[in-house]
Formats: structure tokens, sequence, C-alpha cells
């Protein structure tokens, strides 16, 4: 199969879809994979690195696409790039479309297969392909957090950790999965005082069990929240509902209980935003304020550690990326049931159905679009990511 990858072209968005190792690794497999040129740059990758392990430079994106049958990506398509997807297209990403019912559109009238890094599941229902970007965002989050709460940034001018005989800042954070439990390290690493929020019992008790006592867990409820935003400084939000917009856990009118100045970094600002006061910002002018607290809502937070990031990201990916390659969709959707909630748009038809719930459009199902069964128990029961890791020479 023929491999595409265009170099991202988002706002300070710094990270590539496939590192020289993917590019090995894909070669290996008999695929032949077309680089547009300079696209790693930003992750310290050359076009000659990328050469190098067997990868062809184009010199921009349109010949990169009008080759690739397989188009790798990091952000959601930009115009320009949606302009440039066809029917012969399945195009691996981030979307987060939920939120996004004009990019939704666009992607049903490209014809192209959309399948999404966020939604694809491993066999136990949690997101493989999010996981390392929420880890590296939920960190990022109260570094920024901490930095944005300098009084020359606009913050209300406190030290997260406090120093001998003054106390800490009080961190709050909704949503204790990756991005939380993340979010929370640093915070107990700089000292804070931290409350993890979470509507899941299981996984407040497994985060109390990761703390060792360092941080509090709170059962997440509009009263629990409303309650302890007198006292913080910092507020990270990191809630999702699989596919879904993210739901609102702190109102406008809610803003006027807490401290002047205080911070908001809104992480789910991907999903739409967890706060009702949060609209994206990008890395060049990350903040805004409403009534007084100061708004962080950047979409792309791991864009800004690509070295970091573009090799967790591929770490995850690349699994998946030889799967779809090796066998084509429908049967790595079918050898993979976790791959099949990854197919958010195929045929011109929204195929997730809490991205269509989210954009109002009709949902139809990936069979039913692309024509298929899954098999009724003959599928492997770990995914696609360890079949394909198991064809990797010197995976385990
Ligand atoms: N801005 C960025 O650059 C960036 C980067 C990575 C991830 N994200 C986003 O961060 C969000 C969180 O990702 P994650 O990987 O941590 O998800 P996750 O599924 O690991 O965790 C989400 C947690 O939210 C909890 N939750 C759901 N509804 C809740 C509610 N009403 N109140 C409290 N808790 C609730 C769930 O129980 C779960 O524990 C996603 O929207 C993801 O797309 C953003």
């Amino acid at each position: 199969m023929k491999v595409g990858v265009p170099a991202e072209i988002k706002a300070d968005e710094y990270r590539v879809a496939l590192t020289p190792i993917g590019a090995r690794e894909l070669a290996e497999h008999g695929h032949e994979v077309i680089v547009e040129r300079g696209a790693g740059e930003g992750s310290a990758i050359s076009d000659a690195d990328f050469e190098a392990q067997g990868a062809r430079i184009a010199p921009s994106a349109e010949d990169v696409l009008a080759e690739a049958e397989l188009v790798l990506g990091v952000k959601e398509p930009q115009p320009e790039e949606v302009a440039l997807l066809r029917p012969q297209h399945t195009l691996f990403t981030y979307l987060h479309l939920a939120p996004a019912p004009e990019l939704t559109r666009a992607l049903c009238d490209s014809g192209a297969t959309c399948i999404a890094y966020e939604t694809v599941e491993d066999s136990r229902g949690r997101l493989p392909l999010l996981a390392p970007m929420s880890e590296i965002a939920g960190k990022i989050a109260t570094q920024a957090g901490a930095f944005m709460l300098e009084k020359p940034l606009g913050g209300r001018g406190i030290l997260l950790g406090g120093v001998p005989g003054v106390a800490s800042a009080n961190v709050m954070i909704i949503g204790g999965g990756a991005v939380g439990m993340n979010a929370a390290f640093i915070a107990i690493g700089m000292e804070a005082d931290v409350f993890v929020y979470d509507k899941s019992i299981d996984r407040l008790r497994e985060l109390d069990v990761a703390f060792g006592g360092r941080a509090s867990t709170v059962f997440s409820s509009t009263l629990s929240i409303e309650e302890r935003l007198p006292d913080v400084d910092l507020v990270i939000g990191g809630v999702l509902v699989h596919g879904a917009r993210a739901p609102h856990v702190i109102s406008r009118e809610q803003l006027a209980l807490m401290k002047r100045s205080a911070v908001l970094v809104d992480v789910a600002i991907d999903q739409g935003g967890c706060f009702e006061t949060s609209k994206p910002t990008t890395h060049s002018d990350p903040t805004y304020e409403v009534d007084g607290i100061i708004h962080y809502c950047v979409a792309n937070m791991p864009g800004a550690v690509p070295i970091t990031s573009t090799y967790a990201l591929t770490n995850a990916t690349l699994p998946y990326m030889l799967a779809l390659a090796d066998h084509g969709v429908i049967d790595a959707v079918r050898r993979d049931p976790g791959l099949k909630p990854g197919i958010n748009v195929a045929g011109g038809k929204v195929t997730h159905e809490a991205v269509a719930e989210g954009v109002g459009m009709d949902y139809s199902s990936p069979e039913q679009v692309l024509g298929f069964e899954m098999p009724v128990n003959g599928a492997s029961a770990d995914g696609a990511g360890a079949t394909a890791a198991r064809a990797m020479p010197g995976s385990s």
C-alpha cells in the first residue's frame, strides 16, 4: 500500500505522524512511504532520516495525497487538506469531530474513510491512541497553569508549592483519567494541595491508590465542585465521554464564586471544552479573560513538545498503521474490533454514534456503509495493535 505523510499545518503544530522507525517498519512490510518535504523538521527529524529508512520525499501535500491510499496525520485536517481528500483515501489522524459539524460535513463530502485516533479502543474499552497525548497534555496543563498564575502573566501571583510559612496553592482537577492523573502527579510534585474530581468511583479508587495519600479524590457533582471553587487557584479540566462533546462542569455563573485572576486550564477543549466559557486558543496566544478568570484553552498542547510527543504518539499508532496498511480497513477492523469505533466517517456518512449526535447528523453503522460483517467470535482478543506488534521485528 502507498502510505502518505503530509506535513502538519495547524498553527503551532510541530509533530509529525510517522518517525523513521515507522518508515522502516512499513517499508519492511512491503509498503511505499511518501513523506512531504520538511514534515519532520519540527520534531528534529530530517528528510534524510526518513530516506535512510526507505521513505521517499515529495515536494508538497498535493503530491503526497495524489499517490497515497493511507494518509497519516496528527491534528484534524485543515480546509486546504480536506480539499485534497478523495474516496480512495483512508485518513488516520486525530479528528475530534463531535464539536465540529462543518469539518464533519466536509469529510463526508470528500468520500474518504476517516479513522480517528481518539476513538480507537483496546480490548478493555480504553483509548490507546489518545492516552499518550493525554499524558503529555496533563503534564503540560499543570506547568502552564503554574506559569499563568504568575502576576506578570495575568494570574493571581501565587506559587503552586508555597514556601515554609506560606501555604501552597489549591489545584482542582476535574476528570481523573489520563489527563487528570498526569496533571495531578505534576501538581503533587510541585507541592500544591491537589483535589481530583471524577464521576467514576472505580477510577477514584485507582487514583487513591496511585496518589498514596498525596492528593484527595472527590466524587464529582455540581455541588461538590461549587463548594471547592471559592478556594481554588488553578482548575484543570480533563473530562471525557468517549467521542462526545465535553459536558460543561463549570458554568459562567460559577466563575463569580472564584478568586479574581485564578486560572482555568481546559484540556478538554478539543472536544468542545468542559467549561462554559472556554474557546480554543493557540500556543502563540494561549489565554484570555472572562469575568476576571484567566482561561488557557490550547487545543494542541502536546504540539509544543514535539520531540516527546511525536515519538509517544507514533509508538502507539504504529501497530495500527501496519494493520491498516497490511490488511486494508475492512480486514483490519474484522481482526481488531477496537478499530471499528475509530471509523468516524465513511462513504459520505457519519459512522460513530456519539459524533453523529454531537454534530446533529444521521448515524450509519460502518458495517452498513463499508459493506462488511464483524466475525461472531473469530476476532483477535487483543486487537490489531497486538497482532501487528507481533509481526514487527524486535517486538516481543
Ligand atoms: N488540549 C489538548 O491538547 C489535549 C491533548 C490530549 C487530550 N485532550 C483531551 O483531554 C480530554 C481528557 O482525555 P483523557 O485521555 O484524560 O480521557 P479519559 O477517558 O482517560 O478520562 C476522562 C475522565 O473523565 C471522567 N468524567 C467524565 N465525565 C465527567 C464529569 N462530568 N465529571 C467528572 N469526571 C468526568 C471519566 O470518568 C474519566 O475518568 C479529552 O477530551 C481529550 O481529547 C486534549
